[in-house]
């Protein structure tokens, strides 16, 4: 045989989406795929200056503290302001809701689109200093009939979101996107600044060997939360203990989840009642993601994606995984009942 060539049928994000819209027949518009065009270029922007950050001065505190009481870091405002920038001029968008932001950005008449995205312009802000991976977290809403874009077309459950992804910025640039027919990912060419499709038709394992839970707020985890994780550290009849992997960036955790399974979880507890992850734009994009990849997403009682807001920035407890880790999780807390 011959030596290998270059592959000149390359899937693009775009051409991969297009052909799922043209699938769909006369309902699709293009539009979806013009809105996931302005984020891929966010991605392409954030990822080439989260690899130049250490040389032009980008790593750091920015100065200011978000409306979660976080100080914010330098390339949490950049992304921050790429995205809104992008996502407006794409004229796509009605409503825009960020970690970043306070208040929701509802556009202009101008530039109005049907479509509200909510977004962590850049997750893992603690990891970035250190050179550890971490992404960009979306969720995308189509606006209700007749609503001309307000607040409360963020304000609707998970389930209800037309797609969602995230990019992780790590040795290489991946986005992964489901718009609601399975999980794909795509790798970015730098060279030729696309996301090229890598990994198709994400499907997450039934059980997994790893478990990734922050474990040094064990002092304030519940009942149902420490007997889990015993139960997967000392195991009965012989089994093998679970492997611990955490690295603090939602997105690298989920990531490593969704391809080798296991359980990722930030649950309430004793300190923070609500949990720590946000619901709109972490836990219902990651939700979605598990569930279209074939996994589960629960606040250890209920369904993620069937939570209704009442706040853009309200938390949630969060456990995602491998369908039958995420199961024996579930039955701590029906036994707690
Ligand atoms: P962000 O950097 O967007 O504020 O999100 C941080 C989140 C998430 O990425 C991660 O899973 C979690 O915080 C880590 O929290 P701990 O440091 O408390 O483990
Ligand atoms: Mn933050
Ligand atoms: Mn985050
Ligand atoms: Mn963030």
């Amino acid at each position: 045989s011959g030596e290998e060539q270059p592959n000149t049928d390359l899937i693009t994000l775009t051409r991969h989406v297009l052909s799922d819209q043209f699938s769909l027949g006369a309902a699709a518009t293009g539009d979806l795929t013009l809105l996931l065009t302005a984020i891929q270029t966010t991605s392409k922007f954030i990822a080439t200056n989260v690899r130049k950050a250490r040389l032009i001065n980008l790593v750091g505190l920015a100065g200011e503290t978000n409306v979660q009481g976080e100080e914010q870091k330098k390339l949490d405002v950049l992304s921050n302001d790429i995205m809104i920038n992008s996502l407006r001029a794409s004229g796509k968008c009605a409503v825009l809701v960020s970690e970043e932001l306070e208040e929701a950005v509802v556009i202009e008449d101008r530039y109005k689109g049907k479509y509200c995205v909510v977004f962590d312009p850049l997750d893992g802000s603690s990891n970035i200093d250190a050179g550890v991976n971490i992404g960009t977290i979306f969720g995308i809403y189509h606006i209700a009939p007749g609503s001309k874009g307000t607040i409360s077309d963020v304000l609707r459950p998970g389930s209800e979101m037309v797609a969602a992804g995230y990019t992780m910025y790590g040795s290489s640039a991946n986005l992964v996107l489901s718009t609601g027919h399975g999980v794909n990912g795509y790798t970015l060419d730098a060279s030729l600044g696309e996301f090229i499709l890598t990994h198709p038709d994400i499907k997450i394992p039934s059980r997994g060997k790893i478990y990734s839970f922050n474990e040094g707020n064990s002092m304030y985890f519940h009942e149902p939360v420490v007997k889990y994780l015993n139960s997967i550290k000392y195991p009965a009849n012989g089994k093998s203990p679970y492997s611990a992997r955490y690295i603090g960036s939602m997105v690298a955790d989920v990531h490593r989840t969704l391809l080798y399974g296991g359980i990722f979880g930030y649950p309430d507890d004793k300190k923070s009642k609500r949990g720590k992850l946000r619901l709109l734009y972490e836990a219902f994009p990651m939700a979605f993601l598990t569930e279209q990849a074939g996994g589960l997403a629960t606040t250890g009682t209920k369904r993620i994606l069937d939570i209704v807001p009442t706040n853009i920035h309200e938390r949630c407890p969060v456990f995602l995984g491998s369908r039958e880790d995420v199961l024996d999780l579930m039955k701590f807390y029906q036994e707690a009942e």
